[in-house]
């Protein structure tokens, strides 16, 4: 066969859902509810344009910039993704190989498939770590204990999932890692091949960080009784304080919406913070990320570095919000549609689309360096951040 020319993110996305079975390329899609703040997360980067500069020197060009003191070849983290190794045998650790090779930062998920001792055996520079916060005070103190010895050299703590927001596909497709061998499940496998053949050809099925671990969880192949067994839902500030004191290191606070929860962390010395809406698959009706990002830069001011997730799609997408201030961003579907279309070598490629898209609109709007971008690449409509009563 072939091998198609992939132009963009959403040639991988339409690879992705031929080539993955139903239940995963359906997990990545969703947004909880009605989709609304999944579909807004991207529709308002479109409402951003880009201000056309010529006759500016573009030459020496470059993407590169800094993330909490890591030099990376773009400002662009992978996200944590629960259950990439489901999306494509082995999945994470050939996500984590592809960033680490084209210079970007790769955030395993406690909800990973391949666990962090595997992530950590198969690379070669520090990844880092996404906690999310149990009951079982011994299982996130073994957790903190297991990154610090896999040498991960930041940890992104996750706020915006002490409860699942409800995605009606997973319930419908009854979502499980690894999939249970109904008649349906298998039908819709049979047309999978490449995908069959590589969960056949991996031992790694289910979610390795947990299975071995935890106590006391009925079914531990379903991200959903997991979450509603397990995660904490007292978690406070009080307990955050004691997870950055057992962990030492980077702390990165990920999936802050508001102003004021923005200025608290920032308070609260994190090293970034992420403005994110968990993809629009948690609070369904909040604002997309982007038109929260202004008035949150607004409350933090240079107290910590400010990152954003939840809708880029593109190069163009990056380097809005870097220059609407943002210092960081991550992306999750755009590097997911790459491994579901082409295993580690669509990583690569949707990073290097990207990197393109952002090198091309850099150089048409003027800027040589992510540092010199500004509020002044940008056409903001007047109404963007929404008159809220
Ligand atoms: C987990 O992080 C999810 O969004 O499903």
């Amino acid at each position: 066969m072939p091998t198609p020319v992939i132009t963009c993110i959403d040639d991988l996305k339409q690879l992705h859902r031929r080539r993955v079975p139903k239940m995963f390329y359906d997990y990545a899609e969703s947004g909880s509810y009605t989709e609304q703040t999944f579909r807004e997360n991207t529709t308002d980067f479109a409402r951003i344009r880009l201000r056309q500069k010529v006759a500016v020197d573009m030459t020496g060009r470059t993407t590169a910039a800094t993330m909490i003191g890591h030099r990376v070849a773009m400002p662009v983290a992978l996200a944590p993704v629960g259950m990439t190794g489901m999306q494509c045998a082995d999945g994470e650790i050939k996500a984590a190989r592809a960033a680490e090779a084209f210079g970007v930062p790769y955030t395993l998920s406690t909800m990973s498939v391949c666990s962090i001792e595997d992530v950590a055996a198969h690379t070669t520079q520090p990844f880092w770590f996404q906690l999310y916060v149990m009951r079982d005070e011994d299982f996130v103190a073994n957790m903190i204990e297991r990154a610090q010895r896999a040498k991960c050299s930041a940890l992104v703590l996750t706020l915006d999932l002490q409860i699942l927001g409800q995605r009606h596909k997973d319930l419908k497709n009854d979502l499980t890692a690894p999939p249970r061998l109904t008649l349906k499940n298998l039908v819709n496998i049979a047309t999978k091949p490449g995908w069959a053949l590589g969960m056949l050809g991996t031992k790694r099925r289910s979610f390795g960080n947990i299975v071995g671990h935890a106590k006391g969880v009925g079914d531990l192949s379903s991200l959903m009784s997991w979450t509603s067994e397990q995660f904490d839902p007292q978690l406070d500030w009080d307990k955050i304080a004691k997870i950055r004191d057992q962990w030492g290191g980077k702390l990165i606070l990920k999936g802050i919406l508001d102003p004021v929860d923005a200025r608290r962390a920032a308070d609260f010395g994190a090293d970034a913070i992420i403005v994110s809406n968990h993809g629009g698959r948690q609070l369904d009706g909040a604002v997309s990320s982007i038109t929260m990002l202004p008035s949150i830069l607004r409350a933090v001011g240079d107290k910590t570095e400010v990152w954003l997730d939840s809708g880029i799609r593109s190069g163009q997408d990056v380097m809005k919000a870097m220059a609407m201030g943002a210092k960081g961003t991550m992306i999750g579907r755009s590097y997911i549609y790459g491994l579901g279309a082409m295993g580690q070598a669509g990583v690569t490629r949707a990073l290097e689309v990207m990197q393109k898209e952002m090198d091309i609109t850099m150089a048409l709007c003027g800027a040589t360096t992510v540092d010199g971008l500004s509020r002044e690449n940008l056409l903001i409509p007047a109404d963007f951040e929404g008159a809220w009563a």
